[in-house]
């Protein structure tokens, strides 16, 4: 609900209200918080010390301000004021991906006077999922450039400087570790500047203290800042949008800019915060045929043989696929070019036809198997041994007399450039064409150093980098409106709203350890639905960490996301071979709960002695919880957990999954004793032999289904 009323702004979602109120020119938070259904005395909530929701260089303020403008006189101060609120029709937003599936927005737009510059800050609410986007623009209503030297997407204001920061950092294959970060009285930063919103600081943050949490994200893939600051006299700001590193943006008259969306949340609690933004990202990010279907179980060959296959190998393992019941199978990187190692090919979407025997064909020979067909590729590099880069250099990022910085071997193609944009664009098309891709892994291994375009000014160039790729993602998703398409960046290195507007799934790490996952997809899972994880089982000892644990164990975490398998299948036992396809049958069997149930996690996953997940379905008649214990305790009597999200008024049959795939029965239990009694999980500890994994990690897979009145009665 949106409303205007005189100088008051009011949005309300299903548990929240937001407040604003133009304050003689100035429009500032008055309320955001648990929903109120009666809005008398708000006038006695004004502040002394006004809580802007844009602050403004040279207006006394002197914490971060928001807006950063050099005109072209050089000076820098704003005062930009309310000129008028309206109730518009929902608009996208100019050339950047955006949430979906609102009616109307509240616009309130802003004029600085002496520049003619105007602000837009568009409000949608989102009832059902309790979140408020924003989106912020300018438009340069003078006679000369204005210089953007800072954009916000989100300013919040909070009373009090007690919060936390919460952040999610990591690195390559340890993507998404919670830290919490006490404000004080004083500024944190979480910010990415490498060009893509990255490994090592997501763009989702919260600010919290007991029982007031704020959820911020950004609908954007490129470098990123969100800074907090508490001042003594006792506020909290928080302003997140693109980072104003190397960024200066010339806004020539008569031009717009437009700042990434930014999605709020307010909430009692973490959980229940993280709960809001993922129904709001399954709801209103992720679109188009994919949505809600379900995903298919995956087989990719990359752990399995890396360069080193030919067509041969590939069947062979399409043909174990297929038999233990995968449902798709996709061919890694190698199968192009003259791509036999990381040194050259990327650029040249053209058949290594000697190791594929025809990509076409081989798509074919595998589809003719029953499973679907899915192919890599990592459209924006370039390696300079090429036909593409041979052709054409200056399709490379590249500063001219300068040499590039390599990772991986590689360069990257300039996506600012139209010209390049084109080229991905057609490659790609033609690939899938080619071999009627039924799926997508769009790859990015390497981070942006060598930013240069001749035609853009420099400040421009990481923002028109984004706004290039997304130009192709457009163009691409809106072509193949079928394919599946699954977003990677060296694993989880862009696992961000921008992408997932554009391809339904992300690859979560390249790390497939399940003691390393159970911490990974708990952070990723703080702002993402379980159905945009990728999680594969992979063989052990595991490629990254060298740990081994039991295939169970294995599967149980790669249950808390989309299930696939990463794994030389042609050198599994006939033993080992039965237990996956038991797996797959599982996991079809309770596809639907697993992938869109709604999940809450348990325990501690980033330092607890027990964590794990339960996912329960919309009507509560069934849930599948895995519960994982990373170390044997000696006094191991104390660890259990009490459940979630169950109906505490019904009883369930309680089981959990053994190692051959039987249900063993345990029992009935009331939802309210399994939500608030301590559930044992020493037996846990009886699931691995230690004789086969030492020091491994221990997890169990319990099942729960409501049992109706009718059948509880003929019991009793
Ligand atoms: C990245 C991905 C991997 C794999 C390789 C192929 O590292 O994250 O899953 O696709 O590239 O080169």
């Amino acid at each position: 609900m949106l409303k205007i009323k005189e100088n008051y702004f009011i949005l309300e979602t299903e548990h929240t209200s937001l407040v604003l109120k133009n304050d003689g020119g100035e429009v500032v938070y008055l309320y955001y918080g648990e929903k109120l259904n009666n809005y008398c005395g708000i006038e006695l909530y004004e502040d002394g010390w006004k809580s802007s929701i844009l602050s403004q260089c040279g207006t006394g303020n002197h914490r971060e301000p928001a807006l950063g403008v050099r005109f072209s006189d050089g000076s820098r101060k704003t005062n930009l004021k309310f000129h008028r609120a309206r109730i518009v029709p929902f608009e996208k937003i100019e050339g950047l991906p955006c949430s979906y599936g609102a009616e109307k927005s509240l616009r309130l737009e802003f004029i600085d006077a002496p520049s003619k510059l105007k602000l837009y800050v568009t409000y949608t609410a989102y009832e059902e999922s309790d979140v408020v986007s924003v989106a912020t623009s300018l438009y340069n209503g003078g006679k000369k450039p204005v210089y953007l030297e800072s954009v916000p997407s989100v300013q919040l204001e909070v009373r009090g400087r007690d919060f936390s920061f919460i952040t999610f950092d990591g690195d390559w294959a340890s993507e998404r570790r919670r830290h919490e970060h006490k404000i004080g009285v004083g500024k944190l930063v979480n910010e990415s500047i490498v060009g893509s919103s990255s490994h090592h600081h997501n763009p989702f943050t919260l600010i919290e203290r007991a029982g007031e949490v704020y959820a911020v994200n950004l609908v954007y893939s490129g470098n990123h800042r969100t800074v907090v600051e508490s001042n003594d006299a006792g506020k909290t700001r928080l302003i997140a949008g693109i980072s104003p590193y190397a960024f200066d943006w010339e806004l020539l008259p008569g031009a717009s800019f437009f700042a990434p969306e930014a999605v709020v949340a307010y909430a009692a609690t973490e959980e229940e915060a993280s709960l809001c933004m993922r129904r709001f990202v399954s709801e209103h990010i992720v679109r188009g045929k994919w949505k809600k279907k379900p995903r298919p179980i995956l087989v990719n060959n990359w752990e399995a043989t890396y360069f080193d296959f030919n067509a041969e190998k590939i069947l062979s393992l399409a043909d174990v696929a297929a038999e233990i019941g995968a449902e798709l199978f996709v061919l890694d990187d190698g199968w192009f070019g003259a791509r036999d190692d990381d040194f050259r090919g990327l650029g040249d979407w053209e058949d290594h036809v000697e190791k594929t025997g025809g990509i076409g064909i081989l798509a074919d020979k595998i589809r003719a198997k029953g499973l679907k067909f899915g192919i890599w590729v990592e459209p924006e590099m370039v390696n300079e041994d090429s036909d593409l880069y041979r052709k054409h250099p200056e399709y490379a990022m590249k500063i001219p007399r300068r040499e590039p910085t390599r990772m991986r071997n590689q360069i990257m193609l300039n996506l600012a450039d139209p010209q390049v944009q084109g080229f991905v664009y057609r490659a790609i098309a033609r690939v899938i064409e080619q071999c009627k891709a039924q799926y997508i892994k769009w790859d990015y291994n390497r981070t942006m150093t060598d930013c240069f375009d001749k035609s853009s000014h420099s400040g421009e160039y990481y923002h028109r980098y984004i706004l290039g790729l997304y130009n192709v993602l457009e163009k691409l998703t809106a072509r193949f409106p079928n394919v599946l398409f699954e977003s990677c960046a060296s694993g989880g290195g862009r696992f961000d709203l921008g992408m997932l507007c554009y391809m339904p799934q992300t690859w979560t790490s390249d790390n497939t350890d399940a003691r390393d996952r159970v911490y990974i997809q708990a952070g990723t899972a703080a702002a993402y639905p379980q159905s945009t994880m990728g999680a594969h089982v992979s063989i052990c000892p595991n490629h990254q960490t060298q740990n081994s644990n039991s295939l169970e164990t294995r599967f149980d975490v790669a249950c808390g996301g989309v299930l696939g398998y990463e794994y030389d299948l042609t050198k599994l036992t006939d033993a080992e071979k039965k237990e996956i396809s038991e797996q797959i049958s599982f996991y079809k069997a309770h596809r639907e709960l697993l992938q869109f149930g709604t999940q809450y996690m348990l325990g501690n996953a980033f330092e607890g002695d027990m964590s794990g997940f339960i996912t329960v379905s919309p009507d509560k008649s069934k849930a599948i919880s895995v519960v994982c214990l990373p170390f044997r305790r000696v006094w191991y009597h104390t660890v259990c957990t009490k459940f979630q999200g169950l109906d505490e008024k019904a009883v369930y049959a309680v089981s959990y999954r053994d190692a051959v795939g039987n249900l063993v029965k345990l029992g009935e239990a009331s939802g309210a004793l399994l939500c608030k009694g301590q559930f044992r999980l020493d037996t846990v500890y009886d699931t691995v032999d230690t004789k086969r994994y030492s020091n491994p990690m221990y997890t169990r897979l319990y099942l729960f289904e409501k049992v109706s009145a009718k059948r509880r009665k003929t019991n009793e």
